[in-house]
């Protein structure tokens, strides 16, 4: 499958590799691929510098939005919350429409310092903001409520017995979205929590993870014990 993964940061390039090492056809997108590839330096010391990255992954290509999306049979909003909407834009509704996208990204307002706020939330929400900007696109909210490299290796905490949850107005694209869950990426078990205006609770749940990861570390998850 070519696969479009919009985005260069920790998000991006985890998805980006493990993709790729699912055999998969990956494009990075980014706004400007040579600046992107000639990043020597990270501003987060657990984050490769995108340049470096690349290096080690040319199998991994990489274009601006509207080229990865182009192609691309499934697109991954990976990009940082404020720059979502003009990501997905400049990826271009025209190469969107009728894709499902999974939106990775939280909503998060750095401006007024540590610990971020949201900037949008309760009535309404950034991935439901996403779907009305691109209506043709199926976009399917999921794995923001984990660290990068969680989502695709959920085995690394606690076994992998934690939930993922997934909403979105499109029946179709979220039970592809769970198959790439389940079946790409081991998790084992996938809560829908019905139409995209669940993407409100699950990116609210950004300001408990941040305090979580705060006190435990980023390695964790939640379990939904019944
Ligand atoms: N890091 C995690 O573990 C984690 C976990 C859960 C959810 N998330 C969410 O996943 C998303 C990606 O996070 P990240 O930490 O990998 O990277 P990030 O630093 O939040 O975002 C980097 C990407 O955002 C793009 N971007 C930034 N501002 C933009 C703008 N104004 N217009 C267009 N694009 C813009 C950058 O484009 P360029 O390539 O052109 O610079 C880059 O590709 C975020 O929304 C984050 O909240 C992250």
């Amino acid at each position: 499958m070519r696969i479009a993964v919009l985005g260069t940061g920790s998000v991006g390039q985890t998805m980006g590799n493990k993709l790729a090492a699912l055999g998969h056809d990956v494009v990075i997108g980014t706004r400007d691929p040579d600046e992107a590839k000639a990043r020597m330096t990270s501003d987060r010391d657990w984050v490769p510098p995108f340049g470096k990255w690349h290096q080690d992954h040319p199998d991994v290509a990489v274009a601006t939005f509207s080229d990865a999306a182009a192609d691309a049979d499934l697109v991954v909003n990976a990009t940082n919350g404020a720059g979502s909407i003009d990501a997905l834009k400049a990826a271009g509704s025209e190469h969107l429409d009728g894709k499902t996208l999974i939106d990775i990204s939280n909503p998060l307002d750095f401006s007024h310092g540590m610990p971020p706020s949201l900037f949008v939330s309760n009535t309404d929400s950034l991935a439901e903001q996403i779907q009305a900007a691109l209506p043709g696109a199926r976009v399917v909210k999921s794995l923001n409520t984990v660290t990068a490299r969680v989502m695709v290796e959920p085995g690394s905490v606690g076994g992998g017995d934690h939930a993922m949850f997934v909403c979105g107005n499109h029946d179709d694209a979220k039970a592809e979205v769970t198959t790439i869950l389940t079946d790409w990426f081991g998790w084992q078990d996938v809560i829908d929590l019905g139409d995209l205006t669940a993407a409100r609770a699950m990116e609210m749940y950004l300001p408990l993870w941040l305090r979580l990861t705060g006190t435990v570390g980023p390695m964790f998850n939640v379990k939904v014990v019944r």
